[in-house]
C-alpha cells in the first residue's frame, strides 16, 4: 500500500504538480494525502484540485498567534498518518514544536547549492557573486532556516547570459526531477 505524504505550499505549486506526477505512476511508494496552502491564492490549490487531491487553505493570519496556526495545520496533519511532509515552495518558517511533533519527516527543496544562499533571491545573488554553478538542494527542515542536513543535490551551471529569471528556470526543471527522486528513495 502506497504510504501518505502532506505538501505544504505557498505559491505556484511546479513541485507540487511534479511530485503528483510522480506519485500517479504505480510503483511510486507515496501518495499526496494531502495538500496544505498557507495562501488562499496559490496556483498550486487549482493544481490539487484538478488531480482531486483533497486540499485546505490554513493562513496564519486567521489566528490570533503563530503557535494557534500550527496547532491547526498540527491537527490537519496528523489525520493523514503521513510518512514525509514535503515543503514545496512553502514560505514559512516552522517553530521547534511543529518540527520535533514530525521528527525526521519534514523535507524542504531550496534553490541553492546549500549552505550557500539559504533564504530568499538565491538565483540573483548567486550571479552577482559570479559564481559558476547554481543548483538545487533537498534537505530535512530544522529549526535553523535552511539549515537541515541535505539529502540531495543537483549543480547546474550558471552560463555568462544567464539572468535570475532564466536560471531559475533551469533550476527548477531539475528540481521537479531531484524532489519526487529523493522522495521515492526515502520511502522504498
Ligand atoms: C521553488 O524554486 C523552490 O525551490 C523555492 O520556491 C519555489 C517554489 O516553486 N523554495 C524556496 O525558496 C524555499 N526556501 P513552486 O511553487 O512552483 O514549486
Amino acid at each position: 500500500m502506497k504510504k501518505n505524504i502532506v505538501v505544504l505550499i505557498s505559491g505556484r505549486g511546479s513541485n507540487l504538480e511534479s511530485i503528483i506526477s510522480a506519485a500517479n505512476k504505480k510503483n511510486f511508494p507515496a501518495k499526496i494525502s494531502l495538500v496544505i496552502s498557507s495562501n488562499r491564492s496559490a496556483l498550486g490549490l487549482k493544481i490539487a484540485e484538478k488531480n482531486h487531491i483533497k486540499n485546505f487553505v490554513v493562513e496564519q493570519k486567521e489566528f490570533s498567534n503563530k503557535k494557534l496556526y500550527e496547532e491547526d495545520l498540527i491537527g490537519k496533519i496528523v489525520q493523514q498518518d503521513p510518512s514525509l511532509i514535503c515543503l514545496a515552495g512553502y514560505m514559512k518558517i516552522l517553530s521547534k514544536k511543529f518540527i520535533n511533533k514530525f521528527k525526521d519527516k519534514i523535507i524542504n527543496i531550496h534553490p541553492s547549492l546549500l549552505p550557500d544562499y539559504k533564504g530568499l533571491n538565491t538565483h540573483e545573488r548567486a550571479i552577482q557573486a559570479g559564481e559558476k554553478y547554481s543548483g538545487c538542494t533537498v534537505h530535512y527542515v530544522t529549526e535553523e532556516l535552511d539549515g537541515g542536513k541535505i539529502i540531495a543535490q543537483e549543480r547546474i551551471l550558471i552560463s555568462p547570459s544567464d539572468t535570475p529569471e532564466t536560471l531559475s528556470r533551469k533550476v527548477l526543471e531539475r528540481e521537479h526531477i531531484i524532489y519526487p527522486k529523493t522522495i521515492e528513495l526515502l520511502l522504498s
